[in-house]
């Protein structure tokens, strides 16, 4: 895949490597798209950076079932939980993969739960686009499993799914000591919720709590503000339980 961006416009189009390419801002041909040139004037004079696509813009593109984890999470959650490439994940709901295709690329192997069956169909043309042969995916409820995991076995219990503390009251023995539980938690009741659990059981140790936000800016010609982009709003909690 390669991307194109329009200077004019700041757009950013995915090309396939077939045939011309056609948007609403005119069109590039095939000769001129497999030329080796890096910029490109199309069908309306606008010049066109080519690029081929990075591990970034494959995710931009990834196919989208549920509501797919962001960036700015991710790039949080794999700093702040010392996860590397020795590290073994469990995570569930799989969802589209989101989470997936990144924990796959940084870690030794991730196995991922999901209940839905058209879900998990999501999820294996994503990781099959990725070409990950380090990810193992299981059609059912993380809950009913969790117990079933070799003990000591995990670096990293990720959850991200409506109901958590199904999983959190299970016997957690599979999580190795000093690794953690991520939630990612989209409504403070649910925090509460998982919170609650944890005061009773003690069996975690609520280590931090963080919502993480960035600030895109726009800088184009005379125009310098804050890009309008929904990723900048609040997308979830993350909550970090601390096995002891
Ligand atoms: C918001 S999505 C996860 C998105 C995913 N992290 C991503 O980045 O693409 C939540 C998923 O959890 C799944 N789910 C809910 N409860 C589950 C359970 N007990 N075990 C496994 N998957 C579950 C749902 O079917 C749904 O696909």
């Amino acid at each position: 895949m390669k991307v194109l961006i329009s200077r004019k416009t700041g757009n950013y189009y995915y090309y396939n490597g077939i045939g011309e390419y056609h948007c609403k801002e005119g069109f590039l041909t095939e000769e001129q798209l497999h030329s080796g040139e890096n910029i490109l004037i199309n069908s309306k004079q606008r010049e066109f950076l080519i690029f081929e696509a990075n591990k970034h813009d494959e995710f931009q593109k990834i196919k989208r079932g549920p509501q797919i984890i962001t960036e700015k999470d991710l790039g949080y959650i794999i700093a702040r939980s010392g996860i590397d490439k020795t590290s073994h994940i469990v995570e569930a709901g799989g969802g589209s993969g989101g989470a997936t295709t990144f924990f796959g690329r940084i870690c030794k192997s991730v196995h991922t739960y999901e209940i839905r069956e058209d879900h998990c169909k999501i999820i294996e043309t994503n990781l099959k686009k990725f070409e990950l042969d380090n990810v193992e995916l299981t059609l059912g409820d993380l809950a009913e499993h969790i117990e079933t995991i070799d003990k000591d076995s995990l670096d990293l219990l990720f959850l991200d799914m409506p109901e958590p503390n199904m999983v959190l009251e299970k016997n957690l023995d599979a999580l190795k000591s000093g690794r953690y539980v991520i939630c990612y938690l989209p409504n403070v009741s649910q925090l509460l919720e998982v919170a609650k659990l944890i005061a009773e059981k003690q069996h975690l140790y609520i280590e931090e709590v963080t919502e993480v936000q960035t600030r895109h800016w726009r800088i184009w010609e005379r125009v310098s503000r804050p890009e309008f982009r929904s990723d900048q709003d609040f997308t979830a909690f993350l909550m970090f339980l601390r096995k002891n």
